[in-house]
């Protein structure tokens, strides 16, 4: 009876955050969950919680507590069957995208034998700060924190490290100290369909996984194999992007096709798979990349390529948010 008579006298914005409350001699408590919520917010509910109460019968007093369950951010996985086919690239230049939509992002660079997001961000050579001993993300001027183990180890450091080490580091990372706003994360997996990746994904179960490929025939038998890496653990395939799809040449405008392209299409129909975009071959993707400026973090010729597809990817996570 008592949590209806409190429940009914909230806005109905602050009733749903209602997760328990007692009335007992006068006095009532309201447990209210604020996870999420900044601490101007948090003040601003606990007001109006106290004056809705207000002359309520037989509520003298209130006493509001707040409780912040961290549900943490969804985690989408970005994997692809071998190296050197643009998964750093896209990962990064989609986090950019989704950010720039206002999704808050932050980005996890789980390959620790060859990390390059401390490259492509421009933050080579700084060190996280910690609290608690968990990694503090670093910021970027893309507005999308990140954190790789370039930041923390010496390069080639890593490359003794057997899986569970692995494992344990990549830990550290997804459960560093990320803004309690982050709604999702981002991870840029290593190549392969290794045990360490498959120790990686059946541990920290990303909610899905971005499969990318460029159109050659060999890359796609690996990229069958990393969907199989997925299916195994569980975690749903969100779709396939074919990458270096045409070569844009910078002189003539054209666009060539030295690996064939379409491949990765055809390959998710046979799949079953969403194809979820295309990003071509292009002198000025590469250079961006290091030189710190992604190019979905401006508005040139292959910014929508990355756009478009942060775009499908934004739908899919809305329709599970
Ligand atoms: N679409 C593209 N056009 C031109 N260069 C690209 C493209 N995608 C990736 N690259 C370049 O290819 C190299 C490998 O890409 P990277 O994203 O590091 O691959 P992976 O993470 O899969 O190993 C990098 O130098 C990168 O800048
Ligand atoms: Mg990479």
């Amino acid at each position: 009876m008592s949590e209806s008579r409190i429940t009914d006298n909230l806005p109905p914005e602050i009733a749903s955050r209602v997760t328990g409350s007692v009335i007992n001699e006068g006095r009532a408590t309201v447990v209210l969950d604020v996870a999420g919520l900044g601490e101007d917010s948090r003040l601003a509910i606990e007001a109006d919680v106290k004056q809705s109460l207000a002359g309520v019968p037989d509520i003298a007093d209130v006493r509001v507590v707040m409780t912040a369950e961290r549900k943490g951010p969804m985690i989408i996985a970005i994997g692809s069957g071998k190296g050197g086919v643009g998964k750093s690239t896209l990962t990064a230049n989609l986090a950019i995208a989704l950010a720039r939509k206002g999704v808050k992002v932050g980005l996890v660079d789980a390959d620790i034998y060859g990390p390059s997001q401390p490259v492509i961000f421009g933050t080579q050579g700084q060190r996280p700060d910690a609290r608690d001993n968990k990694p503090i993300p670093l910021a970027s001027k893309y507005g999308v924190d990140h954190l790789s183990m370039g930041h923390l180890v010496a390069p080639g450091k890593a490359l003794a490290w057997r899986g569970p080490m692995a494992a344990g580091a990549l830990g550290q990372l997804i459960e560093a100290h990320w803004s309690e706003d982050t709604h999702i994360l981002l991870i840029d997996l290593p190549p392969g369909t290794g045990d360490v990746q498959l120790t990686m994904v059946q541990k920290f179960k990303p909610a899905g996984a971005v499969l990318v490929s460029t159109p050659q025939d060999l890359a796609l038998i690996d990229a069958a194999r990393a969907g199989q890496l997925f299916d195994t653990a569980g975690v749903p395939v969100i779709g396939l992007v074919e990458n270096m799809s045409g070569y844009a040449c910078p002189h003539c405008g054209e666009t060539s096709d030295p690996f064939g392209s379409g491949g990765v299409e055809a390959a998710a129909g046979r799949l079953e798979l969403p194809f979820l975009g295309r990003i071509p071959l292009a002198m000025d993707i590469r250079q961006g990349s290091d030189a710190g400026e992604p190019p979905a973090a401006g508005d040139g010729a292959h910014a929508g390529a990355f756009h478009a597809i942060a775009e499908k990817l934004a739908t899919w996570i809305s329709e599970r948010s």
